[in-house]
């Protein structure tokens, strides 16, 4: 990769194209749904650069707005949530969630008129899905994406959400890239799993017009039979796999990576199932904040939490909180924004390789002043779940699967 490449990929502030795609089109998520409840402190969010607060009204109705007060720029994180409506503390200008400034009480008579020139600096926010979505382009937002976990019942989905020292890409490279599961999340592996998932596989593509799917092919341990993982990556950043597959054969799992700035970003990490009854997940995140999975001190002076101890003692990452703190501890440690022109790559990286060339032709389609699909009616009308499963050998992955929608094929 070209370092002007690596730029365009990772820039996602200010007027880099990647920030304008991802501005412009896309509704972005910004936190679960229960961490902001009504009438609670306004919660701050960092997307693209751009510092905002969301808010829900008592009566449930959500706000997002630039974090900044429009009079003299008090931070509105510190407001009050006073009915359906936000007041800075630090003269009283009240505003509700419309963008409307609906009091100026140092304005005495002249409050309401003085109020209605004022124009506060808000963003669309919607709840889908379990979480809480901003767009923050100038045009008309399309509607909220069509993916699958948007209408599972809330006890058939389960969402985290941790944010992560690092750029975009290289957290959203690790949703792609299935060849580190055998290593770095090997203490982690679901009892019962085939011991067969652990053999290197290798890797088919297929185009999509929402993405890529990406096959591991193994031989399945038994004569005659061969398996297949297949993952979904849905543009610009979302992933499905089929984690717990097939010990839990209709078990999904969701990799949503959400930059914050140049070199922060959030992933939401979830399971869905679409049978409406998700499988206990609770040995994996025992004892974390899922609103902020990584509290604590994770920095390169302290290895971003490191444990020799545990490794001498058997384990093989020395990361024993969870299998997201593993991801956290190989990704932070490449630096904020890894110079990809710097690597190596080999066959395994198929999928990161083409995931990235797919990107930058979204971005040169964008330079010639195409549409971006920024609703995902290409996922809407061709999309795939995850799966894994044993075939037969000589079956075509690409037969395999189950259509979005429900559709068998
Ligand atoms: S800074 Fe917010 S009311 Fe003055
Ligand atoms: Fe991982």
């Amino acid at each position: 990769m070209t370092p002007k490449d690596n730029e365009r990929l990772t820039r996602v502030t200010g007027d880099a194209p990647m920030a304008r795609m991802l501005r412009e089109n896309y509704w972005i998520p910004f936190a679960r749904s229960e961490s902001l409840a009504a009438a609670a402190p306004p919660q701050r969010v960092r997307l693209l650069g751009h510092d905002l607060v969301a808010w829900r009204a008592e009566d449930g109705t959500l706000g997002l707005m630039d974090e900044h007060c429009p009079h003299r720029r008090a931070s509105m994180a510190l407001a009050r949530v006073e009915g359906c409506k936000l007041r800075c503390i630090y003269h009283g200008w009240q505003m509700d969630e419309a963008g409307r400034v609906t009091e100026v009480p140092s304005e005495g008579e002249r409050s309401a008129l003085f109020a209605s020139r004022v124009k506060v600096d808000r963003r669309l926010v919607r709840e889908g899905g379990g979480l809480l979505w901003a767009f923050l382009g100038q045009d008309e937002p399309p509607e909220l994406p069509p993916l699958p976990f948007m209408d599972v019942s809330a006890e058939g989905r389960w969402w985290s959400r941790m944010t992560v020292k690092c750029n975009w890409l290289q957290g959203f490279e690790g949703a792609l890239d299935s060849v580190h599961l055998n290593w770095l999340h090997q203490g982690w592996a679901e009892p019962g799993k085939e011991k067969f998932l652990l053999d290197a596989p290798s890797y088919e593509i297929g185009e999509t017009p929402y993405g890529l799917r990406t096959a591991a092919i193994r031989s399945a341990g038994e004569p005659g039979k061969v398996h297949f993982r297949v993952a979904e990556f849905v543009a610009p950043f979302y992933a499905f796999s089929a984690s717990r597959q097939p010990v839990i054969p209709t078990d999904c799992s969701c990799f949503i990576s959400v930059p914050i700035d140049d070199e922060t970003h959030m992933l939401f990490f979830g399971f869905w199932d679409g049978t409406g009854k998700l499988s206990d997940i609770s040995r994996f995140f025992s004892g974390l904040d899922p609103d902020d999975l990584l509290k604590g001190d994770y920095t390169r002076d302290n290895n971003w939490g490191q444990d020799r101890e545990a490794m001498a003692k058997g384990h093989f990452s020395g990361f024993t909180a969870s299998v997201l703190h593993e991801d956290l501890g190989v990704q932070a440690s490449m630096g904020p924004i890894v110079d990809r022109s710097l690597e190596t790559l080999c066959g395994t990286d198929l999928a990161v390789v083409r995931m990235r060339a797919y990107l930058l032709d979204m971005l040169a389609h964008q330079d010639a002043g195409d549409g971006v699909d920024g609703a995902l009616d290409g996922y809407r009308t061709s999309g795939f779940l995850p799966f894994s499963y044993v075939a037969p050998e000589g079956a075509d992955w690409r037969d395999g699967g189950q259509r979005m929608l429900g559709a068998e094929v």
